[in-house]
C-alpha cells in the first residue's frame, strides 16, 4: 500500500427540513449580516423560503443576490465579489447547484485576497494566502458535491476553457444537506447531476491516487447512486431516494477531493469551455465511453464497480466482470434518459481538436488509470459522437 493522507473537508449537517435552522448555524459562526447567493431559478421555486424565514425569526440581517449565471465566468465572479464587498455582510450562504456554490467560494476568496479570480485560477499569477470569508452551502442538487470541496470551477471566456481555483481555504465552513431542498429538482437535472456524482465516485475509485479511505467512500457512493438514482428521477418527491442521493453526492466529492478525477472530467471541463455543454450533461454522456477505454487500467477495480452498481458477476471471468461496469452505467444512463451522444448536445466534429487540446492540459489526467494520448481522447469522442 502507498503512503497517503486523507482530508475530511466541510462539516455536514444532514436532516429533512434542517435548512430551517440556517440562521442558527450562521450565528454559531459569528455572522452579523448574511449575503445569500442563489440563482434566478431557485428564487422562482420557493426553496429559499424556509431559509429566509429562519433569518427573519432570528432577526439576522440578510441580503439576497441572484444575478449570476450557470457555469460562472471570471467577469461574473469579479462583479459579484464587488457586490458582496458593498453589502457589508460577513458570511455567505450559497443556495443552489454547483454554479452558485462555486461563485460563492470565489467571491469569499476575493474578500480577503486582492485581485481578480483570474489571478488565482490554475496557472495564474497569485496564490491564496488569507482565509476566505466564511461560507455555508445548501446544495439544491445532488451532483457537484462542491459544498464539500476545496475547489471552484470558473469559465475563462477569453481562452474558452474552464479552470479551477483550489485551496484548503475555499472549503465551506458547513454543508447543510437537506433533502427537502432537493425535492423540486426537475428529472433531467436530477439525472445529469446524479451521474456527475457517479462520475466523481468512479473516477476517484480508479484513480492512480486513490487510497483505502477514498475507496470506501467512493464505493458507498456508487452503491447508493446505483440503488436510488432511478427512483429519484422517476419520483422526485421520494424523500428516501432524495436523502440517499444527497448523501451519496457529498461523500463522492470527498472521495474525489482525496483520490482525484480523470479523463471524464478532463473532457467535460474542456467541452464546457469549447462547446458550452453543461458539466453534468457532459460527464453523464462521456462516462461510459471513457470507462470502456479505461477498463484495462484496473480490471479488479472495474469489477468492484460493476458489483457496487448491482451487477451479478459470479460466473464471469475477471475481464467479463470488469466490462459489466461500463454496461451498468449505460443501462443507468438510458433509464434516467440523459443524452447518450455528443451530436444531441451541440458538439460538432469541428469542436474535437480544441476539446482534445483542453483535455490534454487537464491537471488530473495524470491520475487517470491509463496513460492517454490525443488519439485516445479522439477515440472516446468518436465513440460518443453519434
Ligand atoms: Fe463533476
Amino acid at each position: 500500500m502507498k503512503d497517503f493522507q486523507f482530508k475530511m473537508p466541510a462539516r455536514i449537517k444532514f436532516g429533512n427540513g434542517i435548512c430551517k435552522s440556517t440562521a442558527e448555524f450562521c450565528k454559531e459562526l459569528g455572522a452579523s449580516k448574511v449575503f445569500v447567493l442563489t440563482d434566478p431559478n431557485i428564487l422562482k421555486i420557493n426553496i429559499l423560503n424556509p431559509i429566509i424565514e429562519s433569518f427573519d425569526n432570528a432577526k439576522l440581517p440578510y441580503e439576497i443576490y441572484s444575478d449570476i449565471i450557470p457555469d460562472p465566468d471570471i467577469e461574473t465572479v469579479d462583479r459579484t465579489a464587488e457586490v458582496l464587498k458593498m453589502s457589508e455582510a460577513d458570511l455567505v450562504v450559497a443556495v443552489g447547484g454547483g454554479s452558485p456554490i462555486d461563485t460563492a467560494k470565489s467571491i469569499c476568496l476575493l474578500q480577503t485576497n486582492a485581485g481578480s479570480v483570474r489571478d488565482y485560477l490554475f496557472g495564474g499569477t497569485k496564490t491564496v494566502t488569507n482565509p476566505c470569508m466564511p461560507l455555508i452551502c445548501v446544495p439544491t442538487t445532488a451532483g457537484s458535491g462542491s459544498e464539500m470541496t476545496a475547489a471552484a470551477v470558473i469559465t475563462d471566456n477569453q481562452n474558452k476553457i474552464k479552470l479551477s481555483v483550489t485551496h484548503d481555504y475555499l472549503v465551506p465552513k458547513l454543508a447543510i444537506i437537506d433533502p427537502a431542498c432537493q425535492l423540486g429538482m426537475p428529472g433531467f437535472v436530477t439525472a445529469t447531476t446524479g451521474l456527475d456524482a457517479l462520475t466523481h465516485a468512479i473516477e476517484a475509485y480508479v484513480s492512480l491516487n486513490a487510497n483505502p479511505v477514498s475507496d470506501a467512500m467512493a464505493l458507498q457512493a456508487m452503491r447508493l447512486i446505483g440503488k436510488y438514482l432511478r427512483t429519484a428521477v422517476a419520483n422526485g418527491s421520494d424523500v428516501e431516494a432524495r436523502s440517499n442521493m444527497a448523501v451519496a453526492s457529498s461523500i463522492a466529492s470527498v472521495a474525489f477531493m482525496n483520490g482525484g478525477l480523470g479523463v471524464v472530467h478532463g473532457i467535460a471541463q474542456s467541452m464546457g469551455g469549447v462547446a458550452h455543454v453543461a458539466h453534468g450533461v457532459a460527464n453523464a454522456l462521456i462516462l461510459p465511453y471513457a470507462m470502456e477505454r479505461n477498463v484495462v487500467g484496473n480490471l479488479e477495480k472495474f469489477r468492484d464497480i460493476a458489483i457496487a452498481l448491482g451487477e451479478d458477476v459470479d460466473k464471469l471471468t475477471l475481464r467479463e466482470a470488469a466490462d459489466k461496469a461500463a454496461s451498468a452505467v449505460f443501462k443507468l444512463a438510458m433509464d434516467v434518459r440523459v443524452p447518450l451522444k455528443l451530436i444531441e448536445v451541440g458538439v460538432t466534429l469541428e469542436h474535437f481538436p480544441e476539446i482534445i487540446k483542453g483535455t490534454m492540459g487537464y491537471r488530473l489526467l495524470a491520475v487517470n488509470p491509463c496513460k492517454l494520448q490525443e488519439k485516445d481522447i479522439l477515440e472516446i469522442l468518436e465513440k460518443a459522437y453519434e
